[in-house]
């Protein structure tokens, strides 16, 4: 068994570990929904719907959209790989990610089951303002997912980047109009035993206390 901080502190990007031939139970990832779905969201709403996609003909369908969408972003400058060069550590770690994500890019509609959590808003219009609110009322629950699946050894990995597609995105997932996706999450099995915590930026770096 995990302890919980062991959990939160090596719940890891999985991408060159996912295991593309072993079959995921679907009930594995309900479970994990359900899991998810006992976070919270403002006023109570609940207003989360999650795709889960497991048909060949349409996990390929997204998969086409994510690998058009990270091919354009690995060649633009705000590729992982291409941030903070005058770093050297910091540098590598990019660098890494930035591999990681090129391998990804090609396999997004292999990987057995993808995740598509989505906010359903009254209108097909995201409401203005209170942006923190609003999605705030779904992120947390996508990340219960992420805890869920990693402590019933499968591994995701949080992704947006095709988001830039996403109209048509939604059209293959035959979403309304007014049901916006905010990830696109694969989800596997794992290969390896498990994850070690990540080098971040100091706490002295970001931690104010009483004023900035
Ligand atoms: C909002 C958000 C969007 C992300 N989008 C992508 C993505 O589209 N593709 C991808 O491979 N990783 C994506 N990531 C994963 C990050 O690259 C990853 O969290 C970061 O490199 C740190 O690695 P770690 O999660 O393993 O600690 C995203 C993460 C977040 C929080």
């Amino acid at each position: 068994m995990m302890t919980p901080e062991e959990l939160l502190t090596t719940t890891r990007t999985v991408r060159k570990r996912l295991d593309l031939e072993r079959p995921v139970p679907l009930d594995l990832v309900k479970h994990c929904v359900q899991v998810a779905l006992q976070a919270p969201s403002g006023s109570n709403t609940q207003r989360w719907q999650w795709l889960v996609v497991t048909d060949a003909g349409q996990r390929a369908a997204l998969g086409e959209i994510y690998r058009r969408a990270c091919h354009e972003y690995l060649d633009s400058p705000n590729a992982a790989a291409k941030l903070f060069a005058d770093d050297p550590a910091r540098a590598r770690a990019q660098q890494r990610v930035g591999d990681s994500i090129a391998y990804l890019a090609d396999r997004m509609g292999d990987v057995p089951v993808l995740v598509v959590p989505c906010l359903e808003t009254a209108s097909s219009e995201l409401p203005a303002g209170n942006q923190a609110g609003l999605w705030a009322s779904l992120l947390p629950a996508v990340w219960s997912y992420v805890l869920a699946a990693r402590s019933v050894t499968l591994g995701t990995a949080w992704t947006t980047l095709h988001l830039k597609y996403e109209q048509e995105a939604a059209e293959v997932l035959e979403l309304p109009k007014n049901v916006h996706q905010a990830a696109l999450i694969p989800t596997a099995f794992y290969t390896g035993e498990t994850f070690k915590p990540a080098a971040r930026q100091p706490l002295e770096e970001v931690l104010h206390l009483d004023r900035w």
